[in-house]
C-alpha cells in the first residue's frame, strides 16, 4: 500500500463529522420540553444535558453514557489540532484505504465493509434498507434502542424478547418469535445497558441455524473491552 492512512487524515473526516452534530443538536435544543427531574436513558443527549444543568453538580463520570471520563489522550488532541488544518479536503481515499485494512483484518472482501461516523449512523441505515415496507425486528428487551427505535420509526413492528434471569439473551425465545414477517433479528454481545455477555458458541450456533431463515444483526461495539475468553467475534 503506497498511500498509508495516517491518523491525521482519519481523525480530520471524526472532527467534521462531531462539527455537524453539533450544530443540530443546538438547533433541536430550543423544542425540548422539560421532563421529570431524574434522567432516562431513553432521553435525547441534549435532553441529558438540559436535565444535568438543571439538577446535579458537575460530574466526572456520567454512568448513563458510555462516556471516557478521563477525556481524550494528549497524543489524540495533539493529531486532532494538527488535523484542522486538512479541514478542507474529502477523505474519501482514506476511506478506500481503511476499507483494505479493515477487510484484510477481518478476512472478508472489501464489500462486506461500510463505514459510517461513529456506529449510530450505520445501524439507523440498517433500520432504515430493512424496514422500507412493513416487518417486524425481534431483539432483546432491553437492549441498544438505535437501530430498534429507527426501524419503529419505519413502522417495522418491535417484538422484545425478556432477557434470562441472568441477562443473557433468550435466544431460544427469540428464535420462537421470527415469523414470515421477521426482516432482522438484533442482537448486542456484550449487551447495552446490561453489560452481559451471551456465550459466543451458543450465539454462533444460533447464528449459523436461524440466518438461514433471517438476517442476524450482532452488534460488537464493546468486544475489545471482554477478557479473551469470553471474546468471540460473529464475523
Ligand atoms: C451497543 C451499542 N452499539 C452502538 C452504539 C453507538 O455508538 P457510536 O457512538 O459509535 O455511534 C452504542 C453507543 O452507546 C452502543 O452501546
Amino acid at each position: 500500500m503506497s498511500n498509508l492512512l495516517n491518523r491525521r487524515n482519519w481523525l480530520k473526516n471524526t472532527t467534521l463529522a462531531t462539527g455537524a452534530t453539533a450544530f443540530l443538536g443546538k438547533s433541536v435544543l430550543s423544542d425540548v420540553n422539560w421532563r421529570a427531574s431524574s434522567p432516562s436513558p431513553s432521553m435525547n443527549f441534549w435532553e441529558w444535558e438540559l436535565v444535568r444543568k438543571r439538577t446535579f453538580p458537575e460530574l466526572k463520570a456520567r454512568l448513563l453514557a458510555n462516556e471516557n471520563p478521563y477525556g481524550p489522550s494528549p497524543k489524540a488532541k495533539e493529531v486532532i489540532k494538527d488535523a484542522v488544518s486538512l479541514g478542507n479536503r474529502y477523505g474519501h481515499e482514506d476511506a478506500a484505504i481503511l476499507i483494505e485494512m479493515l477487510a484484510e483484518k477481518e478476512g472478508v472482501t472489501k464489500d462486506h465493509i461500510m463505514l459510517g461516523p461513529g456506529s449510530s449512523d450505520l445501524l439507523e441505515k440498517v433500520a432504515i434498507s430493512r424496514f422500507m415496507t412493513d416487518g417486524n425486528i425481534v431483539s432483546a428487551d432491553p437492549a441498544y434502542m438505535s437501530l430498534i427505535k429507527t426501524a419503529k420509526a419505519m413502522q417495522a413492528e418491535w417484538r422484545p424478547i425478556p432477557l434470562k434471569s441472568d441477562y443473557s439473551h433468550d435466544l431460544e425465545a427469540m428464535e420462537a418469535a421470527i415469523d414470515s414477517k421477521t426482516k432482522l433479528v438484533y442482537i448486542c454481545n456484550p449487551n447495552n445497558p446490561t453489560g452481559t455477555i451471551t456465550a459466543g458458541n451458543k450465539l454462533s450456533d444460533f447464528c449459523n441455524r436461524v440466518s438461514e431463515r433471517v438476517p442476524i444483526f450482532i452488534d460488537e461495539a464493546y468486544l475489545e473491552f471482554m477478557n479473551p475468553a469470553d471474546k468471540m467475534s460473529m464475523i
